[in-house]
């Protein structure tokens, strides 16, 4: 950019959290991921500030403690400034599980059963205020802090939990430069109707505040563009990627994240990874390994997941005894009872194959609830066959991950509903994630694919992989706000 800029990053859950240590004192853990080192990295660079709302008593105490509620983030080895801001307790459930994860992310992830669910009534109204309530919260302390940056502040508002603070920030300060990023699938047109009218127009003219819309995917691009032609007053140009509203242009960008291939593989090189390594090696002896690491989350698929390899076992009874399915899972959003109902149907799933297809010596299904990255990266390592098969998901880091620290040339059995599965399908096992069948297939293929065949694979996926660093992503949306700017300037000087 040619002038000074401030960049200024918005998101739900912020990039560390803070603990009180052994000795009371608060310490920063930085969450683990692609956003993550990418969003860090840009700001580091820039001095910039990143603002969250506080999600622990410990990162509330750390706020309070820090001189106008913005932490310097130099004390814990980062360049950057971080404000959390302090939502009260029912506001927050209303925006955060209410609506965010109740809601949102039903829709965008297709998650209802539609004959019974979802039926809209006046809690989740009220749950609708609280969110409108916490976004409006966010744009306020985000064109406050954009005055006091030395540069001239460029946003970037991340995901569905603030859809709204695009289209509120432009109001508050109508000069700024705001990209918005959805880390999720956006839901088609027809779907996403679903949501109540107040939901569904709030939803598409916050984000259409921006002047950038970013999606993992073309074809998350592409739903937000069709459903945002149905507003009065919109112009979707799809061919053009671009959205004209309010006299203004939105442009609809396609970046995918990647992961931190560097910080991945000296994670394998500790010697905790090492030490789960052996155990896990242990353990397999000279069994085949199918692994799936997920979120405990029902856009995974988890359940198909298991009715797959049982198909397969039943099927082609020589594999039993010689393979097993190592699944680690860590506990998501135990608040809603949805999820909580899904984790117990896993484990159910699980424990009747292991009876019905078990051996003495043998267990088809070893599976563990807890959170454990240090078990997965090891894992990782591993397997024969990395298992990602969601409904639907915006990306699907794990895809991505698994290839580049797997030392046995392993297979990946990918759903073509993954967003990773536009640059990484052409060197994975193809699935649809509702074909029971088709995985079952999919599983044997891996299986039984020849050395020469699971090489050329599994290079070409680390290859697409470490081609993408996650500074490319961010790199991306920086520059077309410059775009963005630099039309605006045009526009109005001429
Ligand atoms: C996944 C999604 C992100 C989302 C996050 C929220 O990682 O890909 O789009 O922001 O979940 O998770 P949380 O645990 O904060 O609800």
């Amino acid at each position: 950019m040619n002038e000074r800029v401030s960049v200024i990053v918005a998101s739900n859950r912020g990039p560390v959290t803070f603990e009180p240590d052994a000795n009371g004192e608060l310490e920063a853990r930085r969450g683990a991921g692609g956003l993550v080192t990418a969003l860090t990295g840009a700001l580091h660079e820039a001095e910039g500030l990143w603002v969250s709302a506080a999600m622990s008593d410990g990162d509330r105490a750390a706020a309070r403690a820090a001189p106008g509620g913005v932490i310097d983030m130099r004390a814990h080895g980062a360049a950057y400034r971080l404000r959390f801001l302090d939502i009260p307790a029912d506001t927050y459930d209303g925006y955060y599980n209410g609506i965010s994860n109740g809601v949102l992310w039903f829709a965008h992830h297709y998650l209802w059963d539609a004959v019974r669910a979802p039926s809209f009534g006046e809690s989740d109204l009220r749950a609708w205020d609280d969110y409108v309530a916490v976004n409006q919260r966010f744009a306020e302390v985000l064109a406050e802090e954009g005055g006091r940056q030395p540069g001239r502040p460029v946003y970037l508002v991340q995901d569905y939990h603030l859809a709204l603070v695009p289209r509120m920030l432009r109001e508050l300060a109508p000069e700024s430069l705001i990209a918005h990023f959805s880390h999720t699938p956006i839901a088609g047109p027809t779907y996403l109707r679903i949501l109540p009218t107040v939901m569904h127009d709030g939803l598409l003219r916050g984000m259409l505040g921006a002047d950038v819309l970013g999606f993992h995917s073309q074809t998350w691009a592409e739903n937000f563009l069709m459903s945002s032609r149905s507003l009065p007053g919109v112009r979707a140009d799809l061919a053009r990627s671009r959205i004209g509203v309010d006299g203004r242009q939105v442009l609809v960008r396609t970046h995918p994240i990647s992961v931190d291939a560097r910080a991945l593989r000296e994670s394998a090189t500790e010697p905790g990874a090492r030490r789960r390594r052996r155990e896990i090696n242990r353990r397999r002896g000279n069994q085949r390994l199918i692994l799936r690491v997920d979120r405990l989350e029902l856009s995974k698929n988890i359940v198909r997941g298991f009715q797959a390899y049982e198909l397969f076992l039943r099927r082609v009874p020589s594999w039993r005894g010689r393979v097993s399915f190592l699944a680690l899972l860590s506990p998501s959003r135990m608040e809603l009872d949805a999820y909580r109902a899904y984790a117990e149907e896993c484990l159910a799933e699980a424990e009747r194959i292991n009876r019905e297809l078990g051996e003495p010596a043998w267990s088809p299904i070893d599976i563990h609830v807890q959170d454990d990255y240090v078990g997965a990266v090891a894992a990782y390592g591993l397997y024969d066959v990395l298992m990602v098969n969601p409904v639907i998901d915006g990306m699907n880091l794990v895809a991505m991950e698994g290839p580049l620290l797997n030392r046995r040339h392993g297979v990946l059995v990918l759903s073509r509903n993954a967003g990773a599965f536009g640059r990484l399908g052409r060197y994975a096992v193809p699935v649809n994630p509702f074909d029971i069948g088709e995985m079952a297939t999919a599983l044997e293929t891996a299986l039984d694919m020849p050395l020469g065949e699971r090489q050329r694979r599994a290079r070409g996926l680390s290859r697409l992989v470490l081609a993408n660093p996650p500074e490319r992503w961010v790199g991306g949306q920086l520059e077309d706000l410059e775009r963005a700017r630099r039309r605006r300037t045009s526009a109005q000087t001429s």
